[in-house]
């Protein structure tokens, strides 16, 4: 008899009407044991499922719900916009002053350009690099996600640098080689493979695009020392240095997560949309003004700017502005990694940890700062992990590669009680 019966109903129909019966392939339960939980409502730091049981949500939706579900004010914005129209196509007040806001959080930066989700928006960054720059190839780092348009699902072949043409595959059928071809990947971290690249087919390179703080699998977090490089390398080669901040812009702070480190554009995402669709491009005037119509390089959206959206992300940005929400995110962070590093019994679980991004890692030695050095130890045991703490009551993202992300609505015991889980958990663990 299923614990979750009500969810594993929902499942079976969803299969029928539905890939794997999810609308996006991570909310499987792939890779952890157990089908999906189905929610049903969810308010601050908690998430209720089809079957009446309340988990504290340390998904937050993947990153956008900074003050946790249906923020009070958030919803009142919403409910405010609705019903003055749900989509216009046309221009209105509430996109000037997102785009205002959200501009006045980067100094360097003049303009920005709403979409409606963080693939967009890297799509409409590398098409305007291409296009500012007349150039075609892009480069990539390995363990980098950026949305899934066809030229960033690349994995690189061994033989990257080294050889003739650089040898990107499709890390998905249906992206054509050709496509793939045009994205060049190296290890993060490695400002040489970089300069080999650059050295050998830079006046080709439009654009480098990295995560500032890479959370897509696990946390790598670089040192201040290699963005600085890739600053210096595509400022040289006349490519364009592309943040990629869906995840990191404005959850770790106000505007960007740059390191001291100015790119040329910023994609944003996640926390600007404060729970519904947005997505962005921000960047200085000289370059934004290549998109169209001031210039030649096209992208369009429908929903673009939607004002129930912009209601949303305004709601949302404005309670971040003081400082004070990421003063105690940070709290909260570093009570939940002080409480599992102090009450571990062997070198891990350790704790990788930006503000309010958390990363656990579950195996001994340094912590990866590449894709490549994740251990497989982390993995298998992150996987009996997780339906354990779904058991205490913990809803975490269901992959060993997968941050979690803590909101201004969790309380310190909320933390120390999911610290209290984990270290429970792992104690059984070989
Ligand atoms: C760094 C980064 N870029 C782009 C995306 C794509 O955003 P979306 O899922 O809104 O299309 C994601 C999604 O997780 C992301 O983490």
């Amino acid at each position: 008899m299923s614990t979750h019966p009500v969810s594993a109903r929902l499942f079976t129909q969803a299969q029928q009407v539905t890939p794997g019966g999810v609308h996006s392939p991570v909310r499987a339960f792939g890779s952890v044991p157990g089908d999906p939980v189905f929610f049903a409502s969810a308010s601050g730091s908690q998430a209720t499922d089809a079957d009446g049981r309340t988990y504290v949500d340390l998904c937050m939706s993947w990153g956008p719900l900074i003050l946790g579900h249906a923020d009070p004010a958030v919803v009142r914005a919403v409910q405010e916009a609705a019903p003055k129209g749900l989509s216009y196509g046309a221009c209105h007040a509430g996109e000037v002053a997102l785009a205002e806001l959200i501009v006045s959080a980067f100094p360097s930066f003049d303009q920005c350009r709403f979409v409606s989700s963080g693939t967009e928006a890297v799509m409409t960054a590398l098409r305007l690099a291409r296009g500012a720059t007349g150039r075609s190839k892009v480069i990539k780092f390995e363990g980098g996600y950026h949305g899934h348009s066809d030229a960033l699902l690349v994995k690189a072949g061994s033989g990257l640098i080294t050889a003739a043409d650089p040898d990107s595959e499709p890390s998905s059928a249906g992206v054509p080689a050709e496509v793939a071809a045009t994205t060049l990947q190296v290890p993060f971290g490695d400002l040489d493979a970089v300069t080999r690249l650059f050295e050998r087919v830079g006046h080709d390179i439009a654009a480098v695009i990295l995560e500032p703080m890479p959370a897509n699998n696990g946390l790598l977090v670089q040192t201040p020392g290699f963005l600085a490089g890739l600053r210096a390398l595509t400022a040289e080669h006349g490519a364009l240095l592309i943040f990629d901040e869906v995840i990191s812009g404005f959850r770790t702070g106000w505007g960007g997560y740059s390191a001291g480190v100015t790119p040329d554009l910023v994609t944003l995402g996640k926390v600007i949309g404060g729970g519904m669709p947005v997505g962005a491009v921000v960047g200085p005037r000289a370059t934004m003004e290549h998109l169209a119509p001031t210039g030649p390089v096209y992208q369009a959206g429908t929903l673009s700017g939607n004002p129930v959206s912009m209601a949303a992300g305004h709601a949302t940005l404005s309670q971040l502005a003081d400082g004070a929400v990421y003063a105690r995110l940070e709290a909260l962070g570093a009570r939940l990694q002080a409480r599992i590093e102090g009450g571990r019994t062997r070198s891990w679980p350790q704790v990788q940890r930006v503000g309010s991004i958390v990363w656990l890692y579950l195996d001994e030695g340094a912590l990866p700062t590449r894709a490549d050095t994740i251990s497989q130890t982390h993995v298998t045991r992150f996987n009996h992990l997780h339906g354990q703490l779904l058991d205490a009551g913990f809803y975490v993202p269901p992959s060993a590669y997968e941050v979690l992300f803590l909101s201004a609505a969790h309380t310190d015991a909320e933390v120390d009680a999911l610290a209290d889980a984990v270290l429970s958990a792992v104690a059984g663990l070989d």
